[in-house]
């Protein structure tokens, strides 16, 4: 666990480690694979990215970007897509070709839904699997949209959000009975294949989880809390996220 004065310290301690990742992989002509996530919380660790792409030459041509996950039903045109979140805040303003970009497809027919997930798993094993995977925190503890109830194994499949997840996405939403009631999610066994993990995680709201994260029992309840029994994973706080700790 790592505690940073802000968030903007933090995220941009995060953008530095994610860029010298990049050069030393490019350097040797190796890609970098990235696990990416959405919501607030990575808002400023995508904006310093384009900083350092604007300003730094920092390029990503060759990373291969794989998101956590996407609601489903979801149009990539709809303003809370995914799709429309990671090309506002990130792949509209830097150099990753976009056959690089993967996001969890939300316009399929339910039918396809099981195959596309292996499929979506599969494509990652072959790359060689995730170098880093960036995380946020729900309040329900679920990682992606692994919510409680995830098996420490689970892959990429479609699960059902839970109660309190889309009470926290009705703003966006306008309204909780606007929020799809599922989603496509990498699962957590595909999230622990990463080699690395960052856990990202703001502001008093998010404390109470943090605290069970860290410090409670591992249980399927908080999802996060398998973080415990994971290498390699860093828990990177503000202030008032860690203040429970
Ligand atoms: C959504 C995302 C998660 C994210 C969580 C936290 O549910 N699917 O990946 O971690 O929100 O959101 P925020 O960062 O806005 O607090």
């Amino acid at each position: 666990v790592k505690v940073y004065t802000s968030e903007m310290e933090a995220s941009t301690e995060v953008a530095a480690h994610i860029s010298r990742i990049i050069k030393k992989n490019s350097e040797s002509g190796k890609n970098t694979k990235l696990g990416l996530a959405t919501g607030s919380t990575p808002i400023l660790l995508y904006k310093e990215l384009v900083r350092l792409h604007k300003k730094e030459g920092l390029s990503f041509k060759n990373v291969i970007s794989f998101n956590l996950d996407e609601y489903y039903p979801m149009s990539p045109d709809a303003s809370q897509s995914y799709v429309k979140f990671m090309n506002e805040h990130l792949f509209d303003h830097v150099d990753i070709p976009e056959e690089n970009i993967h996001i969890p497809d939300g316009t399929l027919p339910k039918s396809k839904i099981h195959e596309y997930c292996l499929s979506y798993e599969q494509k990652i094993n072959e790359l060689g699997g995730l170098d880093l995977q960036i995380l946020g925190i729900g309040r329900t503890g679920h990682i992606g949209f692994n919510e409680p109830g995830s098996a420490p194994n689970s892959g990429t499949r479609l699960v059902n959000l839970d109660d309190l997840t889309r009470r926290d996405a009705s703003r966006e939403f306008g309204g909780k009975e606007n929020v799809p009631t599922k989603a496509i999610t990498m699962g957590i066994g595909t999230i622990f294949k990463a080699k690395e993990i960052i856990l990202m995680a703001w502001s008093k709201k998010k404390a109470s989880i943090i605290k069970k994260a860290v410090e409670g029992r591992v249980s399927g309840s908080v999802p996060a809390t398998y973080l415990q029994h994971a290498e390699n994973v860093e828990i990177i706080l503000d202030k008032a996220a860690a203040s429970e700790l």
